[in-house]
């Protein structure tokens, strides 16, 4: 039982919240109702201030704030960032600008994950990416700590998070590490969950799971296309399985994250034309099968304006209205980004452009092939 911290009243008020967002477990919502957030914020937050050169993340400490202010805070449904390019919120003694590289994220989001992955009473379960540990919480709360593994790759958050479960009264098997590669060899578990996001589904996850078991796991990439795929494990070491309708995002584990920006070069390149409209990259649905016929690219810009990049390569592709109507597109580099783009857009569109489930991925030794309306419509390899 998770200890008191006065946060009852905002507990109960978030568990409700939750009931009207389209979370149906009861089992989900009360573990919500028992766990204390503002224990696994630890003593300091930060917050997004908009400005004029993107994202200032300043902190917020908890003993600047009233309590009574800061357990409200933690209460809400949000996502409050922890971590800032490595440097720890009550670390940061101004604001900083740089990407987040802990949260606890939304808890929305995190219980419609736990949800989707139908975690029953008895399971084993493995976590990939503890974070602050709330989620790792919910997770002891609902089925006991003994149930439950959780792996962090960064000490500094591990160490924040351990201290928080166990003041809450959580005794989870932690793990310091990258969750990507690191495993027991003696491990079965029923179900692994990634609270983080990953461009391939890693060997270790499905070695870990028994056959007939789970994955349920963000599955993102460089041009900002995410499904959320719920996979079931072989007994042959093979894993497959649609993706869901949830639309959601979490950043991405650390070894999957986009390198530094490449250069690219303005006006540079052939002109063809294209047969789609670079807006459609707008859509996310779009983006993600874009994403798959251009799976190492980098998107900037929005609307009729787009950049592709390959920082493998050095390839690229930018698109412009055309003085005549339609668009032009320059390509450059080895990769011919656009025509990969154009060609999974009209693939897609020649079956309906249906939605994300009309998707799945199959997880085998020779590769990782995301197919489009069953395993042998057409399909796209990920870059494993
Ligand atoms: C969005 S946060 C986790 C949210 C968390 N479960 C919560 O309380 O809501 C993602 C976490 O994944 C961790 N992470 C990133 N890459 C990882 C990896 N390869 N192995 C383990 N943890 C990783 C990050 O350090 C970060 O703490």
């Amino acid at each position: 039982m998770a200890m008191s911290s006065g946060s009852t009243g905002h507990r109960q008020e978030l568990a409700g919240l939750l009931a009207t967002k389209g979370i149906t477990g009861p089992r989900w919502i009360q573990a919500v109702a028992a766990v204390p957030r503002d224990l696994f914020l630890g003593e300091a937050v930060f917050h997004p201030d908009a400005g004029a050169e993107g994202i200032l993340w300043r902190p917020i400490r908890r003993d600047r704030t009233s309590s009574g202010e800061w357990l409200r805070m933690a209460h809400e449904d949000r996502t409050w960032v922890t971590q800032v390019d490595g440097i720890m919120a009550e670390d940061a003694t101004q604001a900083l600008s740089g990407a987040p590289t802990s949260s606890s994220t939304l808890p929305s989001l995190v219980v419609t994950m736990l949800e989707r992955a139908r975690i029953a009473d008895g399971d084993r379960v493995l976590e990939i990416g503890t974070g602050t540990g709330y989620s790792t919480a919910l997770l002891c709360e609902r089925l006991g700590s003994g149930q439950v593994t959780s792996v962090e790759c960064d000490p500094a958050v591990a160490a924040r998070a351990r201290t928080a479960l166990e003041t809450a009264g959580h005794t989870p098997a932690l793990t310091v590490g990258d969750g990507l590669t690191v495993h027991d060899r003696d491990a079965e578990y029923d179900r692994l969950i990634a609270t983080c996001s990953v461009r391939y589904i890693p060997a270790c996850w499905i070695w870990q799971v028994r056959g007939g078991g789970t994955i349920t796991a963000p599955l993102s990439g460089w041009l900002g296309g995410t499904v959320l795929a719920h996979l079931t494990v072989g007994s042959d070491g093979t894993a497959g399985g649609r993706f869901l309708a949830d639309s959601l995002s979490f950043m991405f584990a650390r070894p999957h994250d986009r390198p530094s920006r490449a250069h690219y070069l303005l006006n540079i390149g052939e002109q063809p034309g294209t047969r789609i409209s670079p807006a459609v990259l707008d859509d996310p649905a779009a983006r993600f099968v874009a994403q798959l016929g251009a799976p190492s690219a980098e998107k900037l810009g929005t609307g009729d304006h787009v950049v592709l990049l390959d920082v493998a390569t050095g390839s690229q592709a930018t698109t412009e209205p055309a003085p005549d109507g339609g668009w032009r597109v320059r390509q450059h580099g080895p990769l011919r980004l656009w025509d990969a783009v154009e060609d999974a857009i009209s693939t897609w569109r020649e079956a309906g452009s249906p939605p994300v489930p009309a998707f799945g991925l199959a997880v085998t030794r020779e590769g990782q092939r995301v197919w489009l309306g069953c395993p042998d419509g057409p399909s796209w390899q990920l870059p494993a």
